[in-house]
């Protein structure tokens, strides 16, 4: 296959008109064209050269975009019901389709990145290696040392079903200022449960008053005030898949050193080798 050779159904998913799976049925309906033709599954095409149709109307693949928002209180991140609330969508001056790279609470506002980047997406919220969050939070009452202690080791929290339990991942936290009947505390952690923070807070008997996400790996908010935007630099958005990524080796490595059967490498192997063997008695 040439390099400018793409499957039609990924050419599809890439001009954001459906996703990969869907192009395919839409294919098979007769739905699409390669060049006036009707095409057929398993083609594949040439995006500089080939036009292609779906009902009629060419295609055109997407501008890839990373943004990063100030998210405002009362905002949702979701796409699907765009006419039940206020939405980050309403806040983005353009008809592009973009999505939330995870995701934060109506009542939380703070730092959020969009984009029409799928696998961007995949990689920085794969749950083995998500990227580092910090938040900071106003909580009721002053958490103790020991508290502290506890949210920085991993704190029982209910899972999403309101069932079972779960402990959280070891988290960064600091006491930012103390006042009289509350504290702001700084607390970083690289988990995507669903409310973690406000969980986190409410299971040391400190439930939060406000929340904001003010850093994701490297990036902070800046001067963006709640509700301002601005594109990612292509350098900023390379930091982050890097950033990712080594995050992924370092929980693949944490990975192989627990597991039982794990592989050894070929320098462990020669300091295997010229160990003594034990006798036996
Ligand atoms: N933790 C929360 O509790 N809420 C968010 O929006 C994000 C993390």
């Amino acid at each position: 296959m040439s390099y400018l050779m793409m499957r039609l159904q990924k050419y599809i998913a890439s001009c954001g008109a459906a996703s990969r799976r869907k192009a395919e049925d839409m294919i098979k309906q007769g739905r699409v064209s390669v060049n006036g033709e009707r095409a057929s599954l398993g083609m594949e095409i040439d995006e500089k050269k080939d036009q292609v149709e779906l009902d009629g109307k060419v295609l055109k693949p997407e501008t890839i975009r990373y943004i990063v928002m100030n998210q405002p209180a009362g905002y949702v991140c979701t796409s699907k019901d765009r006419h039940a609330e206020k939405t980050v969508h309403d806040l983005i001056d353009s008809d592009e389709r973009l999505y939330t790279v995870g995701r934060l609470d109506k009542d939380t506002e703070g730092l959020i990145l969009l984009t029409n980047d799928g696998e961007f997406t995949n990689r920085l919220t794969h749950p083995s290696h998500e990227i580092e969050k910090t938040y900071e939070a106003l909580v009721q009452g002053n958490p103790t040392r020991g508290e502290l202690i506890r949210l920085r080791e991993g704190v029982r929290i209910e899972e999403d079903d309101g069932e079972r339990k779960v402990k959280t991942a070891p988290a960064k936290v600091r006491v930012i200022a103390r006042y009289e009947k509350e504290c702001l505390l700084e607390i970083t952690i690289h988990e995507g449960r669903k409310r973690q923070v406000r969980k986190m807070l409410r299971a040391v008997g400190h439930p939060v008053k406000k929340l904001k996400r003010v850093k994701e790996g490297f990036l902070t908010l800046g001067d963006l005030k709640p509700g301002e935007y601005r594109n990612l630099s292509k350098a900023e958005v390379k930091k982050l898949l890097d950033f990712a990524e080594k995050k992924k080796k370092k929980s693949e490595q944490e990975e192989n050193g627990r597991r039982p059967g794990k592989k050894v490498s070929r320098s462990e192997k020669m300091n295997q080798r010229r160990r003594p063997s034990r006798k036996r008695r």
